[in-house]
């Protein structure tokens, strides 16, 4: 297979400034030098804006006159999120009456580490604080989201594999309610790893999610899918029968190789097995507003997916590896924390979309 050409598009966009020191790299850029810089409860930089939504302000900041961006009513100037835009506005999510038929998200990028599984929790435990009825797919051997929700998968007997691979299974056998009102979980663990293997002499292997879930979809308003970092078959499963593809991508330059390799498997999926898929929206994770060099990469992914760039970009903090620890989203275990009203931002984007 012929690689798809990441340094194309990276140097096309321009490589990131070189800094002129090492200090550089923990230099301050304040985008309004006149105000004091939020922090979070652990005393780090908050840089995450998302969308202004009037009355929606972060709960860190609300009352407190800290917050570095003054609402639309204070300025005639467009708000600049850390993307470097504007700020595009985005309505307050309306109150549902009924539910589904299903938006199925495949949260997707065969890089690891890149807040994938942080993600789908976040935004999911947020997506059901507005109303939405959510069910979070693992997708993973490693069962990171099942443990992320406290959900003891290693310990269980029927899980996501049993479900795709052995159609006696009862999806009543395998979906598991969360602690999260509105959140209900297929769990995954290690006996996932064999399905890679055992699909291949499958008659539509690509489709054995998509049957899974399908008596699923009209319960829910919202299924998120945790892939695992690979595009390999259970990936492909998870494009086959999503609507859309939502690519985590850390502030790093090194996350920008193999974009490229992503977006063409995307591409290949829509061509030849489904032709609804689409990329959805692109979300920096990890984002530190200090460094030139994470606003740097993020220009770059604004100029190379343009309007898919997430207003809401999720800053870096030592509270989300404490929430795996926990075993629940950063919305029950730091409500008020600016990590937990980025993730309520881009559940309105992402809504609104
Ligand atoms: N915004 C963040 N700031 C700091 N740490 C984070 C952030 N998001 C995620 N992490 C931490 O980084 C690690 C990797 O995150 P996560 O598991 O969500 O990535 P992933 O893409 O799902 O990884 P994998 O590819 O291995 O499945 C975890 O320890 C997580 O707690
Ligand atoms: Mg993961």
């Amino acid at each position: 297979m012929t690689q798809p050409d990441d340094a194309a598009w990276i140097a096309a966009t321009g490589a990131p400034r070189r800094e002129s020191n090492a200090a550089a790299e923990t230099r301050t850029v304040e985008p309004r030098p006149a105000e004091p810089r939020p922090v979070d409860q652990d005393g780090e930089a908050v840089d995450h804006g998302g969308p202004a939504v009037e009355g929606a302000q972060g709960a860190d900041n609300a009352g407190a006159g800290t917050s570095s961006y003054p609402s639309y009513a204070d300025e005639t100037a467009p708000e600049m999120g850390p993307t470097g835009r504007p700020l595009r506005p985005v309505a307050e999510p309306e109150v549902l009456s009924a539910h589904g038929p299903a938006r199925v998200i495949a949260m997707c990028n065969q890089k690891g580490g890149v807040g994938k599984t942080t993600s789908t929790i976040n935004l999911g435990a947020a997506l059901a604080e507005y109303g939405r009825r959510v069910l979070l797919v693992d997708l993973d051997p490693q069962g990171a989201l099942s443990a992320g929700l406290g959900v003891p998968a290693h310990e269980l007997d029927r899980t996501i594999y049993n479900l795709m691979l052995e159609p006696s299974t009862a999806v009543t056998d395998v979906l598991v309610p969360t602690r999260l009102e509105g959140v209900d979980l297929l769990p995954a663990n290690i006996d996932l790893s064999a399905a890679e293997v055992q699909l291949i002499n499958e008659v539509g292997r690509e489709q054995t999610l998509a049957r899974a879930l399908r008596p699923l979809l009209p319960l829910y308003d919202y299924v998120l899918i945790d892939c695992q970092p690979s595009l390999g078959l259970l990936t492909v499963n998870a494009l086959a029968c999503s609507h859309e593809v939502l690519m985590p991508l850390a502030a790093e330059f090194f996350s920008l190789r193999g974009v490229a390799l992503l977006v063409d498997t995307v591409d290949k999926v829509q061509s030849r097995i489904n032709p609804d898929l689409k990329i959805g929206g692109v979300l920096v994770t990890m984002f530190d507003g200090r460094t030139v060099h994470a606003r740097d990469v993020v220009a770059m992914l604004v100029e190379r997916f343009g309007e898919l760039v997430f207003d809401t970009v999720i800053s870096r903090t030592v509270k989300f590896p404490e929430t795996t620890v926990a075993g629940e989203p950063i919305t029950t275990y730091a409500p008020a924390s600016s990590a937990a009203e980025a993730y309520r931002a881009l559940a309105r984007e992402v809504i609104a979309r």
